[in-house]
């Protein structure tokens, strides 16, 4: 009877965790990311709470492509001569920039929407479980105690860009999600008020 109340317990307790860490969640910024990032056993962690994302017809409309260590300086390279060629009128600094993007956090993962026309499930449910994996991500990688931030940028709407960091048409980028830690403390941005986003059908 008492394990039984302590089983209980303890899974409330753990729910209630689980709902503080959802309700205070916030990213960090992919320019404050420094290390440590996380390890590769961790990695793999992360990614397998990944592919628990919601997926309509089980179709895993989605891979993943990891940029760590010096490969980061690698891709900068594209990224800084596909700039040239896109902003003739490009400075010196924008270049150093985008040479540096990716090494602004020791961890870096492309999620590569690989949605295609399906007879049952329409391409637009296989991109909205493409973005549930990259908040899956961004979920776990905060749950480890590191920060994380999904964004995108240029490079992920540019397709010879995208065909740089590996990714084949008509696959897409729907996130490239920055993991490490925060060299400066989070700052909440303020939250929308859910109530006012919400009607009562028929009210
Ligand atoms: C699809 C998508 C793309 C995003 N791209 C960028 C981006 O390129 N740059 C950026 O600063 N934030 C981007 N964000 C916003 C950040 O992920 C994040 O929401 C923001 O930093 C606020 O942090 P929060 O998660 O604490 O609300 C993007 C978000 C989404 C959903």
């Amino acid at each position: 009877m008492c394990g039984q109340t302590t089983g209980i317990m303890a899974e409330l307790n753990d729910q209630s965790s689980v709902l503080k860490f959802l309700k205070t969640r916030k990213s960090g910024s992919a320019k404050a990311l420094g290390p440590p990032g996380p390890t590769p056993s961790q990695l793999g962690e992360i990614l397998d709470i990944a592919v628990r994302a919601p997926d309509h017809g089980k179709l895993t409309p989605w891979r993943f492509i990891l940029f760590e260590s010096e490969v980061r300086a690698k891709i900068g390279e594209a990224f800084a001569a596909r700039w040239k060629v896109l902003h003739p009128g490009h400075s010196e600094e924008s270049l150093v920039f985008q040479r540096g993007l990716f090494l602004r956090a020791p961890v870096v993962i492309a999620v590569v929407s690989t949605a295609a026309p399906h007879a049952k499930i329409p391409e637009w449910e296989q991109l909205l479980s493409s973005a549930a994996v990259c908040y899956n991500i961004v979920l776990a990688t905060t749950a480890m105690g590191y920060h994380a931030q999904w964004q995108t940028d240029w490079v992920a709407y540019d397709t010879e860009t995208s065909a740089a960091m590996g990714l084949k048409a008509p696959e897409r980028i729907s996130g490239l999600v920055y993991l490490g830690t925060s060299t400066v403390p989070l700052e909440d941005r303020p939250r929308p008020d859910a109530k006012a986003l919400l009607t009562r059908w028929g009210a």
